[in-house]
């Protein structure tokens, strides 16, 4: 098939440890080659239970572009990448295939997320052992009823996140992740230690001063995350679209 004889694509696992989030992009596009070989990689993925529950949308129209940049904060790239698509769980296909099929159970909701988790990675992995960069967008969901109408999205279905991807423009510092002994255990779980947790903290917050002077480290990173409601709207949206009811 031409998308696997004609790209010359990196070795693998330099490029999974050389992955940054690429934020600023050159006005360079994607070839439709390019763009080919990419959804083939997402296609490429493992799916549970084979079901292939998730649809891409990709968004070329300019005030959509502009709209779900809005939804998501603002952040511009969303406008500006060569290419932004959107990964959403999708059963409108099981309805088809199965009138009555139970659609609306929390486990399908949780394949639906690991699915389109596993097929993007495929995907920005794939752009970027070709030399392309990106970054997933959750911020799509600051405001999922909004997103919804932009893309006229249908019952049993909703969005998860977008993908921006494009020519870097930028070569961002490797943001430190927690060591493998806290990440990995044998057998049995390992509770993170207050120890491994501070030397982390101070590892972060190093990072965050050399790369915007910023005063953050992880548990501070945690607490603006989650000292507040998270996307409450969610819940009651996904029931909404006929989703995650019981
Ligand atoms: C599902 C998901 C959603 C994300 N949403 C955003 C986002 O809305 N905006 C953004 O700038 N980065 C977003 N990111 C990128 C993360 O901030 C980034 O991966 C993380 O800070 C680690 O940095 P790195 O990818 O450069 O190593 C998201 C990442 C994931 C996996």
């Amino acid at each position: 098939m031409s998308y696997q004889s004609k790209l010359n694509s990196a070795a693998t696992l330099p490029t999974i440890y050389n992955h940054r989030s690429i934020r600023k992009f050159t006005e360079q596009p994607l070839t439709d080659e390019q763009r080919e070989a990419i959804a083939q990689a997402g296609r490429a993925a493992s799916s549970s239970s084979f079901m292939q529950c998730i649809h891409i949308i990709r968004v070329t129209d300019t005030d959509k572009r502009a709209a779900l940049s809005e939804v998501a904060a603002n952040q511009k790239y969303v406008r500006t990448a060569a290419e932004f698509w959107v990964f959403c769980i999708d059963y409108s296909k099981h309805r088809l295939a199965c009138p009555e099929a139970q659609l609306d159970w929390t486990e399908g909701l949780i394949i639906g997320a690991v699915d389109a988790g596993i097929m993007a990675q495929n995907c920005l992995l794939a752009a970027e052992s070709l030399s392309l960069g990106g970054v997933y967008i959750g911020s799509l969901r600051n405001d999922v009823t909004k997103v919804t109408e932009i893309l006229q999205l249908p019952q049993l279905t909703a969005p998860l996140f977008g993908l921006c991807l494009g020519y870097p423009a930028q070569n961002p510092l490797y943001r430190p992740r927690m060591p493998l002994t806290t990440l990995v255990s044998e057998n049995t779980f390992r509770q993170m230690d207050k120890t491994a947790l501070a030397a982390y903290d101070q590892q972060l917050a190093e990072y965050y001063q050399q790369r915007s002077g910023l005063d953050l480290n992880w548990s501070k990173a945690v607490a603006n995350n989650f000292t507040k409601p998270v996307r409450p709207d969610i819940l009651p949206y996904l029931h909404h679209q006929g989703l995650a009811k019981r």
